[in-house]
């Protein structure tokens, strides 16, 4: 690989190298001026394949495991972006495009359906315990109120939520112990503006189309985006269902899909961006936008336990005691 001229170079280091790390390397390796200089991972097995991605991305070798760097917020020098890429898939983000320009003007309702299939094996199964991941709602769930959050413009005052473990896993032991994560849950939010949002959440739904279908409805109109079908639909009350506009979206920058549809490709570009801005152009998803999406998340693990509405101060009060 042909280094940029000093100065140019952005060097990273990943900790943790299973999936989601090695989707990174992917990632970094179509960013030019990006490059790879270590990984830290206390698993042998990910490290080899992390090794093994490097050499066949004739990267430089990884030299694990390095330090592990200090906590971001006690070095304020050091830029910080929160990995929620859902916000950057093609089709999601033409839909927010188009809420913030207004199209389906002032947002009162925004349902996520996430239909999928069951959680993949991860690297000594950390997936299957919620006591390692905080749960489902918190774990993969995040990305969804981050971009509720993100749509309707407000903050999260409550949570009610509804959901069990009814299918997966259950004939799976670990250790003498049977998973105990949820596969599927409706969660609905309220917001301090008076808007609310609802996510509907299936984890045994392979057959199905789409995997993430997001309705935004507004005074004026409404909003869908289908991933990975990758369209958009937009429609004004005044001109009814003649007038549904659909748009098949496309995202020219990205060089390497991955398994998020080329979202965490584009998160490094914009990223990147921020770091070479010296300052100019902070990192767009921040710490907080991290908090709160994992906060509404707790909120509605905690909600299904208590089987009751949990207020968001409940959660934030918890975390900073
Ligand atoms: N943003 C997304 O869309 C998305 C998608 C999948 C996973 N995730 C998140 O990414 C994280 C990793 O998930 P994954 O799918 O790559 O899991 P994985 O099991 O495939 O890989 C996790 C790796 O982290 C390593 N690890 C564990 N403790 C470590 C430590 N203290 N220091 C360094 N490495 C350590 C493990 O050995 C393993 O190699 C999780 O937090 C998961 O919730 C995010």
């Amino acid at each position: 690989m042909e280094l940029q001229a000093e100065g140019s170079l952005l060097r990273y280091g990943i900790i943790g190298v299973g999936m989601m790390g090695r989707e990174h390397q992917y990632n970094l390796a179509a960013i030019p001026g990006a490059l790879v200089v270590a990984v830290a991972d206390p698993d042998p097995g990910s490290r080899q394949q992390a090794v093994a991605v490097a050499s066949a991305l004739q990267l430089s070798r990884p030299a694990p495991p390095l330090e592990v760097m200090e906590a971001a917020q006690s070095r304020p020098e050091v830029l910080v972006q929160v990995g929620l890429e859902y916000r950057y898939i093609p089709a999601v983000a033409k839909l927010i495009e188009q809420v913030k320009i207004g199209s389906i003007g002032h947002v009162r309702m925004v349902s996520i359906r996430e239909h999928r299939f069951p959680f993949l094996v991860k690297v000594n199964n950390w997936n299957r315990f919620n006591r390692n991941s905080g749960g489902t709602l918190v774990e993969k769930c995040c990305h969804f109120f981050d971009l509720m959050t993100l749509i309707v413009d407000s903050r999260p005052v409550r949570v009610m939520a509804s959901g069990a473990q009814d299918i997966n896993h259950l004939d799976e032991i670990y250790d003498g112990e049977v998973p105990d994560i949820l596969d599927n849950a409706y969660v609905v939010v309220d917001y301090e503006n008076g808007a609310r949002g609802m996510l509907d959440l299936c984890m045994f739904a392979e057959g199905s189309r789409n995997e993430q279908e997001i309705c935004v409805v507004g005074d004026k109109g409404k909003g869908e985006a289908f991933v990975p079908e990758s369209i958009v639909r937009i429609g004004a009350r005044d001109s009814g269902r003649a007038g549904v506009l659909t748009y098949e979206v496309h995202d020219k920058r990205v060089k390497y899909e991955g398994l998020h549809h080329g979202s965490s490709f584009l998160e490094h570009l914009e990223f990147a961006a921020a770091i070479k801005s010296h300052g100019e152009h902070p990192p767009t998803v921040g710490l907080e936008a991290g908090l709160m999406s994992v906060a509404v998340g707790v909120a509605a693990q905690l909600s299904i336990e208590l089987g009751r509405f949990v207020a968001l101060s409940e959660v934030l009060d918890r975390k900073r005691s």
